[in-house]
C-alpha cells in the first residue's frame, strides 16, 4: 500500500460520510496541489469538476493543516451564541467539531471563552468534551474565536433520543458514565447549572456508548457564589422547580441550604434520564412560552412510581420538588451500583 493510499484508508475509517470514491478524489487533489493552496484565501472550494463534488475546504495559517468541512446547507449543531460545524481533518485524520462565535457581542464572547476555560480546566476528569484548540480567525474579514473539540456521532441527548430509541443497555451506560462525571465535578465544589439534554453529548459504535457533556460555560465554584446577587442562567426546559419559584418571588435562591445547590443539577440529569427511560417528551416539552405559573405547576406535579426498584423512581428521586429532597449524585451512582 503506498502514502496515498495509506492515507485514504486512514481517512475513511474516521467515518466522515465521504463516499469513498469522493473521499479518493479529494486525497489525490490535495497530494498534488498542496504547495499551492497557501496563496489562496483560507476558506476555498474543492473543485467539483475534479473531485465530483465540492465541501468547503480551509488551510490553516499557521499550521498549514488542511479542515474539509462537512455541513454545506446548515450547520450540524446549532446552539443559542454559536454554530458547530462537522469537519475531517485531513492531517489529523480525525473528525472534529468547530464551533464559530462572532466576536460582535462581548458578552457572547465571554461566555464562549469560559465555556472553554471550563472545559479545559476539568480535561481530566471522565466524560468531559475534549478541547483540542481555541483560536481567533478572520473569516470575510470579521473576527471570530473558535474551539476544536472531538466529534460526538450522535450530537447531543436531545438529538440521540429523537433519532434513536435507546436499548435499556444504553440508557443505564449514558446515565452511570454522567452519574461519574458530575460525582467529580461535585466533589470539586462545581455547579454546572446549564445541564440537560441538550448540553450532554453522545457517542454510540456498534454495542459501546460514550457521553461527554460538551458544554460548561454557566459552571459556577460554590464558594464564589454570593446567594444574594445569583446570576441564573439556565435553558428553561431543563430548570427545576427552585427556578420557576424564584422567578415568581416566592423563595428566593438565598433560602437554598448551600449543601443543596448542587441539586440543581440532579434535576438536569432527570430531564436526560427521562429521554432516554420514556417514549414521551417531557410534559412541558412543546412549550414555547415559558410561562412561569405554568412551568412551576409542571415541573412540580410528577407523580411518585409505586415500584420503588425501579429506574422510573431513582428519575424521580432526581426530579423531586424540593432540592434539600432530591438525590445527590454520589447517592444515585451507589444506587445504581446496587440494583442495575
Ligand atoms: N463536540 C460535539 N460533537 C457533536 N455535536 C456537538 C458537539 N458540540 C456541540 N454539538 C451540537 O451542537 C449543539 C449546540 O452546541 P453548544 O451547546 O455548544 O451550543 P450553545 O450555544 O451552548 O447552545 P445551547 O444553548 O443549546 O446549549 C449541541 O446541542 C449539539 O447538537
Ligand atoms: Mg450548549
Amino acid at each position: 500500500m503506498n502514502e496515498l493510499e495509506k492515507k485514504i484508508k486512514k481517512l475513511h475509517a474516521a467515518q466522515s460520510e465521504i463516499p469513498l470514491d469522493e473521499l479518493k478524489n479529494i486525497c489525490t487533489y490535495i497530494e498534488s496541489n498542496r504547495d499551492n493552496f497557501t496563496s489562496q484565501s483560507p476558506f476555498f472550494h474543492l473543485p467539483k469538476k475534479e473531485i465530483g463534488t465540492s465541501f468547503p475546504v480551509r488551510v490553516n495559517t499557521l499550521t498549514q493543516e488542511i479542515d474539509i468541512f462537512l455541513d454545506r446547507d446548515r450547520p450540524f449543531g446549532q446552539g443559542q451564541i454559536r454554530i458547530a460545524m462537522r469537519c475531517l481533518q485531513y492531517d489529523r485524520e480525525e473528525m472534529v467539531v468547530i464551533k464559530i462565535l462572532e466576536t460582535t457581542q462581548p458578552r457572547s464572547v465571554a461566555k464562549f471563552l469560559q465555556d472553554a476555560h471550563n472545559l479545559q480546566m476539568f480535561q481530566d476528569e471522565p466524560g468531559i468534551c475534549p478541547v483540542y484548540d481555541l483560536q481567533q480567525t478572520k473569516i470575510d474579514d470579521h473576527d471570530h474565536v473558535e474551539m476544536i473539540q472531538k466529534f460526538y456521532n450522535r450530537g447531543s441527548l436531545r438529538q440521540f433520543t429523537q433519532n434513536h430509541t435507546p436499548t435499556a443497555k444504553q440508557a443505564l451506560s449514558i446515565i452511570q458514565q454522567l452519574l461519574i462525571t458530575v460525582s467529580h465535578l461535585h466533589a470539586k465544589g462545581a455547579l454546572i447549572q446549564d445541564l440537560g439534554p441538550h448540553n450532554v453529548l453522545i457517542h454510540a459504535d456498534n454495542d459501546s456508548v460514550e457521553m461527554a457533556i460538551g458544554d460548561l460555560k454557566m459552571l459556577k465554584f460554590c464558594d464564589q457564589i454570593n446567594p444574594d446577587t445569583f446570576d441564573w442562567a439556565i435553558a428553561f426546559k431543563f430548570a427545576p422547580p427552585e427556578y420557576w419559584k424564584h422567578v415568581l418571588n416566592i423563595t428566593p435562591f438565598s433560602d437554598i441550604p448551600k449543601e443543596h445547590w448542587q441539586k440543581m443539577d440532579m434535576w438536569g440529569i432527570g430531564c436526560c434520564l427521562w429521554y432516554l427511560l420514556s417514549d414521551y417528551p417531557l410534559p412541558w416539552d412543546e412549550t414555547l412560552f415559558f410561562d412561569p405559573v405554568t412551568m412551576l405547576n409542571s415541573t412540580t406535579e410528577i407523580a411518585e412510581p409505586k415500584d420503588s426498584e425501579s429506574l422510573e423512581y431513582l428519575l424521580w428521586e432526581m426530579m423531586r420538588e424540593d432540592p434539600t429532597q432530591r438525590i445527590g449524585a454520589q447517592e444515585a451512582l451507589k444506587k445504581l451500583r446496587l440494583k442495575y
